[in-house]
C-alpha cells in the first residue's frame, strides 16, 4: 500500500524559528578541545584559536544558535576561571567527563568569537547547581553590560570593549540530576530567585530558560509550570534517542524520580547493528511525538496562549563510544541510522512548531550525535550534518501543515509509521517538503496533494545508502552524502514519488 500525504499552505500560518536548527557544544571529551579549539599556535589552520576547516562547515549547514558550556559541565563551570589571560587562568576539574583537567583556554571571549564566526547566536548555561546567584548575575553584567561597571570594566580590560548580545541564557542544566539532584519543588523556588538576578542590560530582552524534565517526567513539567511558568520564556526537555534506557529510576512516594546512571547498561553499538537496533532507534525517536505531545499539554494547561516555548536543548542518538576511546568522552560514529532518526526528529519539531521554538542536537563536534568528526587536522562530515544541511530551508520558513496516511514498517510484532515528512514555505515562495522512509528494505510510494499551492516544478536531493550502518570515515568521507533525487512526478494537484529504503529526501516545489 502507498503513503498518502495531503500538505496545506497557508501565508498566514506560524514560522518555524530557525533556532529548532541549534546546536550545543559542552566542554567534553573532544567537543572544544580539538573539535572547535585548537588554539592560535596550532598547526592547524585557525583564526583566533578556532579551526577553519570546522567553521567553514558550520557555516556551510548553517547553525543558527549554539548553546554553551554544558550540559553537567555547566552546574560546575565557574565562569570567571575562564576570562583573562589563558596563562593566568585557573585549571579545574571537568568531574563529570572523565576527570580530566580543564585548561580553562576556552572562555566567554573565545565563545562569542566563536558564534561571530559561524554566524550563530549564542545561548549561554548558567551555573546554579554549584554557583552562586551573585556569580550568575555577573556573568550577565560582564556580558551584556554598556556602561562603567565593575565586571563592564573587567571585560573591557580582557580585551572586549563594547557588550556583546546574549538573548538566550539558560538557568541550570538537568538540576534533577548532575545539576544538583533536586526535587522539582526545589528547584522551581531556585528558578525563581536565580532568574530574577539575570538581568536585561542589553537591547534585547533575555529570554530566560528553565531546566525541563528528563524525557518522561511529566511531574517536573507540571510543578516547574505551576510555580514558576509565569517567571519563564522557555522549559528545556531532554531526551535522548536509545537503544535501551541507560538510566535507573527511582520513583519515590512523593512522585520525585531520581536518575541514577546505569553503569551495566549496554547502549548498543554506534555502527555495528541489526535491524532489532536500527528498529529501535526509530521507535525512539518517533517517541519524541508522544513527549512534545504530552508536556505540551501540560503546559497548555498554564499557559494556553503558548508564551512558553518548549524547548529540547539536548537531543540525539546516545550509543556506546567507539572501540579503544575514552569511555567519558561519548565519541561515537554516525551512519544512515543516526541521519534517518535526526529526520524524524527534526520533522517532528518542525510539525509542533508553535509551541517547540528551539532545539539544540547534542553535540556539534566529536560527541554524540555530532555533524562532525575531527580526527588531528582531518574532519569528516557525518550523515547528520547532511540532513542538517538538507533541511536548513525550513529556518524561518511559514510551517505547512501535513496530514501524513502513512504505509507501515513492521519488525517483528511491532510497526511505526513507514514515512515521515514535514513542509514549509519560503520568503522566496518555494514549498519545501522533507520525508523520510525509516523503512530499511522496503521503498514507499506516495501521493502528495497540495492546497493553497500550484506546484508545476519539483526539484529534489536524497540521502540514501544501501546499507543502514553506512557511514563516512577520514579514509573515505563522501560514502553517505546528498544525490539529485529525480523520482517525482508532479500532478495536478500536487505529486506523487518513490523514496528509496532507509533515506531522507528534500523536495522544492515551485509555482
Ligand atoms: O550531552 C551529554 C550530557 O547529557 C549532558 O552534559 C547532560 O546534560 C546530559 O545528561
Amino acid at each position: 500500500m502507498g503513503s498518502q500525504l495531503k500538505v496545506t499552505v497557508d501565508s498566514s500560518n506560524h514560522v518555524i524559528d530557525k533556532n529548532i536548527y541549534g546546536h550545543f557544544a559542552e566542554h567534553l571529551g573532544r567537543c572544544i578541545y580539538g573539535g572547535l579549539w585548537v588554539g592560535p599556535d596550532s598547526t592547524i589552520p585557525n583564526t583566533r584559536g578556532l579551526r577553519n576547516d570546522v567553521i567553514d562547515a558550520l557555516k556551510r549547514m548553517s547553525v543558527p544558535i549554539l548553546r554553551w558550556p554544558g550540559g553537567c559541565f555547566a552546574d560546575e563551570y565557574h565562569w570567571q576561571d575562564g576570562v583573562g589571560s589563558h596563562e593566568a587562568r585557573p585549571k579545574m576539574i571537568n568531574n563529570h567527563w572523565g576527570g580530566i583537567v580543564e585548561n580553562n583556554h576556552f572562555g566567554t571571549h573565545e565563545f562569542f568569537d566563536l558564534c561571530e564566526q559561524i554566524g550563530a547566536q549564542p545561548y549561554v548555561c548558567g551555573n546554579v547547581g554549584s554557583g552562586s546567584i551573585r556569580e550568575m548575575q555577573q556573568w550577565v553584567e560582564y556580558i551584556t553590560f554598556d556602561g562603567d561597571s565593575p565586571m563592564a570594566n573587567l571585560r573591557k580590560q580582557n580585551g572586549q570593549q563594547s557588550p556583546w548580545n546574549l538573548k538566550y541564557f539558560g538557568i541550570g542544566n538537568e538540576n534533577w540530576g548532575c545539576g544538583g539532584r533536586m526535587r522539582a519543588e526545589y528547584y522551581a523556588d531556585l528558578y525563581r530567585q536565580y532568574s530574577t538576578y539575570v538581568r536585561n542590560y542589553g537591547a534585547e530582552r533575555m529570554v530566560k530558560i528553565a531546566a525541563g524534565p528528563r524525557a518522561d517526567d511529566y511531574h517536573w513539567t507540571e510543578v516547574l509550570m505551576r510555580e514558576a511558568g509565569y517567571f519563564m520564556d522557555g522549559l528545556a526537555l531532554h531526551y535522548y534517542t536509545r537503544v535501551r534506557d541507560h538510566s535507573i529510576v527511582i520513583e519515590n512516594p512523593d512522585r520525585n524520580r531520581i536518575y541514577l546512571p546505569d553503569p551495566h547498561a549496554n547502549r548498543g553499538q554506534a555502527v555495528e547493528f541489526d535491524e532489532r537496533d536500527w528498529f529501535a532507534i526509530m521507535k525512539a525517536a518517533y517517541r519524541t511525538e508522544e513527549l512534545v505531545e504530552r508536556h505540551s499539554a501540560i503546559m497548555d494547561r498554564y499557559d494556553p496562549d503558548k508564551r512558553v516555548a518548549l524547548i529540547i536543548d539536548e537531543w540525539g542518538t546516545w550509543f556506546e563510544v567507539e572501540p579503544g576511546t575514552n569511555p567519558a568522552f561519548l565519541y561515537q560514529q554516525n551512519t544512515m541510522r543516526d541521519a534517518v532518526s535526526a529526520a524524524i526528529s527534526l520533522n517532528i519539531f518542525n510539525n509542533h512548531s508553535d509551541r517547540v521554538r528551539m532545539a539544540n542536537i547534542a553535540q556539534i563536534v566529536n560527541v554524540l550525535q555530532a555533524v562532525i568528526l575531527t580526527e588531528g587536522d582531518k574532519l569528516v562530515l557525518t550523515p547528520t550534518y547532511h540532513v542538517f544541511e538538507m533541511y536548513k530551508v525550513h529556518q524561518g520558513a511559514t510551517m505547512a501543515s501535513v496530514e501524513l496516511n502513512t504505509s507501515s514498517y513492521a519488525f517483528g510484532e511491532e510497526t511505526l509509521p513507514q514515512i515521515s515528512a514535514s513542509a514549509s514555505l519560503d520568503a522566496s515562495g518555494k514549498l519545501n517538503i522533507t520525508l523520510c522512509n525509516v523503512h530499511p528494505h522496503g521503498s514507499a510510494t506516495i501521493d502528495c496533494s497540495i492546497g493553497g499551492y500550484a506546484a508545476r516544478r519539483a526539484t529534489g536531493r536524497v540521502l540514501v545508502s544501501s546499507s543502514m550502518n553506512a557511514h563516512n570515515t577520514f579514509d573515505s568521507p563522501d560514502i553517505v552524502k546528498p544525490e539529485t533525487f529525480t523520482d517525482v512526478r508532479i500532478g495536478e494537484n500536487g505529486f506523487s514519488a518513490t523514496i528509496p529504503p532507509m533515506s531522507v529526501v528534500s523536495l522544492t516545489l515551485e509555482a
